[in-house]
């Protein structure tokens, strides 16, 4: 397995260009599933995750040609031959669920394994299950396998009220309301970006849906979908990860193609710890002037929130904040695991269940600390770019999972940064 060596070594500059959003590609490539028409995606990024769902739409008979060294994907799912998502793909990747809703959308059946355990947290996909049976679908637990059928004819819109906000979840109720017979309302719907921008590539595959962005969205089912070229949002996650970076080791760094509306909750929380945020021509600029950051509390919660998936980064960087901060986890358990590894690099954290209390210290020292899943992963680079000496981070195959070119990216910063091949 593959380790990074960093060396800190001081305030890191520059520009990032920031890929296309891991998430929603999760999400947009599964459309395919809903029509024998093409369908492009351009500003796909080259992560393994996205090979992992290339896959599994290969296995069920949808071609998927990665074009332009993988930045543009070409789907079509003409012969749609399978409707099995085997447990030897999904346990790899949870968003493989995503497939349930369109196939049961187009294919009337399917079967797909269970996610299984996760790091960070249980995770199941029971709001996934109770939302297509509300358009009507049978669902039956066999083996570690969900076998999923709709009623003869097809889905039938519903009303969909989710307990708890689901991204996942609204992504495959949506999915499958384009294709149902009458309309569908989703509420408490995830209000993600990613979530907006699976709604537009689906109108632009002929759907009729209002209200993406709201907790409330409506669909209208057609008969069926075209095919359609769809540019795929910028990863608000890379780009927050990346405007901890000045934030952290101090210096000016531009993110490039993504914008602060995709951030809100996250960009509010660096204005108050002092960072300097402000929206540019091409993207975000941030810079730290000289001094400490200051100590601020954070609280994950669904979009326009703080995301679960920067926390771990942030947490890096109020590990040398002036005073005490708060982070509390809402949205996993179990998400805490960088505290401990941060802790190696001399961090001062308590974590008590879902709450996490960070003591600023003066400077972080570089040691071997393991990567635990994604983001934690990063969070670790974070707090090596800013510690003295040399940090090794271990298992970095999670890294790939959702960040581009990564060593690439910030060494153009001037960070001292290689992977080393096991
Ligand atoms: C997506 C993102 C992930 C991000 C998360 C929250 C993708 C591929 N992944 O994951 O990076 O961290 O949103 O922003 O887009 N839950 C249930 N039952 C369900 C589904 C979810 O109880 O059927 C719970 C989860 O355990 C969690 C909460 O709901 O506590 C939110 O999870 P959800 O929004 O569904 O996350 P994902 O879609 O899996």
């Amino acid at each position: 397995m593959d380790s990074i060596v960093v060396t800190g070594n001081g305030p890191l500059s520059g520009q990032v260009p920031i890929a296309g959003a891991k998430n929603a590609c999760l999400a947009l490539m599964p459309a395919t599933l809903l029509s024998d028409e093409p369908l492009t995606l351009t500003n796909a990024p080259r992560l393994s995750d996205i090979r992992t769902m290339t896959a599994l739409l290969q296995s069920l008979g949808a071609e998927v040609v990665p074009l332009q060294g993988g930045q543009v994907l070409a789907l079509s799912s003409h012969d749609l031959i399978g409707h099995l998502a085997h447990y030897d793909i999904v346990r790899k990747m949870r968003a493989s669920i995503l497939v349930l809703g369109p196939l049961l959308a187009r294919a009337g059946e399917a079967v797909v394994s269970l996610p299984g355990g996760c790091a960070i947290g249980a995770r199941p996909v029971d709001l996934h299950l109770s939302g297509l049976e509300a358009l009507g679908a049978e669902m039956e637990l066999r083996e570690g396998y969900v076998h999923a059928r709709a009623p003869r004819g097809g889905l039938v819109g519903g009303r969909v009220r989710f307990p708890l906000v689901s991204v996942g979840a609204t992504e495959n109720v949506l999915m499958a309301a384009t294709l149902a017979r009458g309309s569908t309302v989703i509420e408490n719907a995830a209000r993600e970006p990613e979530i907006v921008d699976l709604a537009r590539c689906l109108r632009a595959m002929g759907a009729r849906i209002e209200g993406e962005g709201t907790d409330r969205i409506e669909v209208e089912g057609v008969e069926r979908l075209s095919g359609a070229t769809h540019r795929v949002v910028a990863d608000r996650i890379e780009m927050g990860t990346y405007m901890l970076v000045p934030a952290i080791c101090g210096g000016e760094v531009e993110c490039l193609g993504g914008g602060l509306d995709l951030l809100p909750g996250f960009a509010d929380k660096l204005d108050e710890a002092g960072i300097t945020v402000r929206a540019t021509e091409d993207g975000v600029a941030v810079s730290r002037g000289n001094g400490r950051v200051r100590a601020v509390d954070v609280t994950t919660a669904p979009y326009p929130g703080f995301p679960t998936d920067l926390q771990a980064q942030m947490m890096a960087l109020l590990c040398l904040a002036d005073g005490v901060s708060v982070l509390e986890e809402r949205i996993f358990e179990n998400r805490f695991m960088h505290a401990p590894e941060l802790m190696r690099m001399g961090a001062r954290i308590e974590v008590h269940g879902g709450t996490a209390r960070v003591t600023g210290v003066d400077r972080l020292k570089g040691a071997p600390v393991m990567a635990t899943d994604l983001r934690a992963s990063v969070s670790l680079i974070l707090a090596a770019l800013a510690a003295q000496g040399e940090t090794v981070v271990n298992r970095v195959y999670h890294l790939d999972r959702g960040y581009e070119r990564v060593e690439e990216k910030l060494s153009a910063l001037g960070a001292k940064i290689e992977r080393v091949a096991a």
